[in-house]
């Protein structure tokens, strides 16, 4: 469904006073309304953390990757089944930091978002381009190589996932991506989307999305919500965002 939806992704931070502080702030300040949702994707760690603090609440929550294996042999990794089991109902896969840092590949961002699907969890599936992808006129390429990568992996599944567009260059930096900018790549999106048949996948942009700017980009058409990372760390503004 094309939900409108507010995801906040915490990245590497918190602690357990902190994230009780946070969560506290959340849960008193938001009032859920009809057709809108709030979650926020937390470490592994802190995922019991959020479950108990979020279970009698209308936000969900999540965690920020997943394993593409089931089980075994795979020191560090988690699980989609183990994400079930502490009531995730988002999974984040493919955020540019992962592709960045950790090498996660297109191919291995689809078997993640197959994995997390199978599981009845939501892959949060994550496109962008670079600064140097945008400027060299490659961005529209890249994102639906990227996209086609996962709805390829989870073939007829695809209307289950959410979809989010984080250019890289947009990413904590505070220079984000024009409205124009955003809604021309989700159209792109959109359209590709509307080809396999998952049209009404909810559409996110990410990369630095604040209370003051979220309005304008969530207008656009093909804008959904949002994937918030540096002001989902404070309750005021991330409210502020799910509100907008
Ligand atoms: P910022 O909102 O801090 O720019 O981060 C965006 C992001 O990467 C969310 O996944």
């Amino acid at each position: 469904m094309r939900g409108k939806l507010v995801v906040g992704n915490w990245k590497m931070n918190g602690g357990l006073a902190a994230n009780a502080a946070l969560l506290g702030e959340l849960t008193s300040g938001w009032i859920g309304t009809q057709g809108r949702e709030v979650a926020v994707c937390v470490p592994y760690p802190y995922l019991m953390q959020a479950q108990a603090a979020l279970a009698a609440t209308p936000i969900a929550w999540g965690a920020q990757d997943v394993s593409e294996h089931a089980a075994g042999a795979y020191t560090g990794e988690v699980s989609a089944a183990m994400l079930v089991e502490f009531g995730c109902r988002y999974a984040i896969v493919g955020h540019s930091e992962r592709r960045q840092h950790f090498g996660d590949t297109d191919e291995v961002v689809g078997a993640k978002a197959r994995a997390a699907l199978a599981a009845g969890i939501t892959a949060i599936a994550c496109v962008g381009e670079t600064l140097a992808e945008r400027e060299a006129g490659t961005t529209e390429s890249v994102v639906l190589r990227q996209l086609d990568a996962v709805l390829r992996a989870v073939a007829g599944e695809a209307p289950k996932l959410v979809v989010a567009y984080e250019p890289v260059w947009a990413i904590g930096t505070g220079r984000t991506a024009t409205p124009e900018q955003a809604q021309e790549v989700h159209a792109t999106l959109r359209q590709r989307l509307r080809a396999a048949g998952a049209g009404t996948v909810s559409l996110l942009y990410g990369g630095s999305v604040k209370a003051d700017n979220a309005k304008t980009l969530f207008a656009r058409e093909d804008i959904d919500g949002g994937l918030i990372g540096g002001a989902s760390l404070k309750a005021s503004e991330f409210l502020a965002i799910a509100r907008a």
